[in-house]
């Protein structure tokens, strides 16, 4: 097992470790794994500990670096925070921890729906700690002085837990989401962010609900693919690109239910990974 802390020149053949609370990182897997074919890819959902956004700062920043140095220990090269929450909690305290490790994080997309929103109104659903969390905050600060852009911002509370369950399309829901978009739609938002990895796989729903609450267009932005190519900038940059000959696997791993992430695979992506179950680990030190 080797490490990469930046000590050693890292190999273009290390794999990219991607992790989110559970399986709403594999919406931005999507993309790497498409993009970036020959690249291997180690994913870790850290199930045990899901929902993120549920739960408080300190919290999520702890349960980020563990699961970071879990990937560095099998030799990542470069990190893809694929959760808006651990983004918003962490990418500060794992940049710190590891300044030599290419990361790359997951934020909502508040730029591109303020560029695109006819109405000036735009709906944000995400999590809660998501929403309360500073470096949010100043996004939106900076994103509607400069683009007169109001944002309605929305705690999607239970969604996650919906999404895990494999309840894409189910009435219970349909109906936890249309009280989250309703009140968006009642204020004219033309535009919905979604602001959490996980909401892409109810993207369908949310479109008929949207639309049926509005006799406008409705726009969703999701910000899976502009992260994938953000990742492939870096990985070009620090000349850490595998080489197209090669075909790249993908490996998972969780501190949950390995029946479960093997069948969110196969039915939302249609890959068959290996994967491993871990048992919660701690943070402890950098490794040097
Ligand atoms: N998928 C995550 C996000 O992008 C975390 C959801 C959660 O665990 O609450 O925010």
């Amino acid at each position: 097992m080797t490490s990469n802390t930046g000590k050693m020149p890292m190999a273009q053949a290390a794999p990219i470790g991607i992790f989110d609370s559970g399986i709403g990182g594999l919406s931005v897997l999507r993309h790497i794994h498409q993009n970036l074919s020959h690249e291997n890819l180690l994913y870790f959902a850290d199930s045990a500990y899901a929902p993120y956004g549920d739960r408080s700062e300190p919290e999520i920043s702890a349960r980020s670096l563990a699961v970071t140095q879990f990937l560095l220990q099998r030799g990542i090269k470069a990190l893809v925070v694929a959760c808006n929450t651990a983004t918003a909690a962490a990418i500060q305290a794992i940049r710190e921890a590891y300044p030599n490790l290419p990361v790359i994080g997951i934020e909502p997309g508040l730029k591109p729906a303020a560029a695109q929103s006819h109405s000036k109104i735009v709906g944000v659903l995400a999590t809660k700690a998501t929403l309360l969390s500073a470096r949010l905050l100043t996004l939106e600060q900076q994103i509607s002085a400069a683009s007169g852009v109001r944002f309605a911002l929305q705690a999607c509370v239970g969604l996650v837990d919906q999404i895990e369950k494999g309840e894409l399309r189910s009435a219970q829901t349909a109906q936890l989401l249309r009280r989250h978009i309703a009140p968006l739609m009642g204020q004219g938002a033309d535009t919905l962010v979604l602001g959490c990895t996980h909401y892409p796989f109810v993207r369908p729903l949310i479109e008929d609900i949207a639309s049926s609450l509005s006799t406008n267009p409705i726009a969703i932005i999701d910000t899976g693919d502009a992260a994938s190519r953000q990742l492939t900038r870096v990985l070009r940059d620090n000349a850490l690109l595998q080489s197209p000959q090669q075909q790249g696997n993908v490996t998972a791993f969780t501190t949950g239910s390995q029946t479960a992430l093997k069948t969110a695979f196969n039915s939302l992506l249609q890959l068959q990974p290996a994967i491993q179950q871990v048992a919660s680990m701690a943070h402890t030190t950098a490794i040097s």
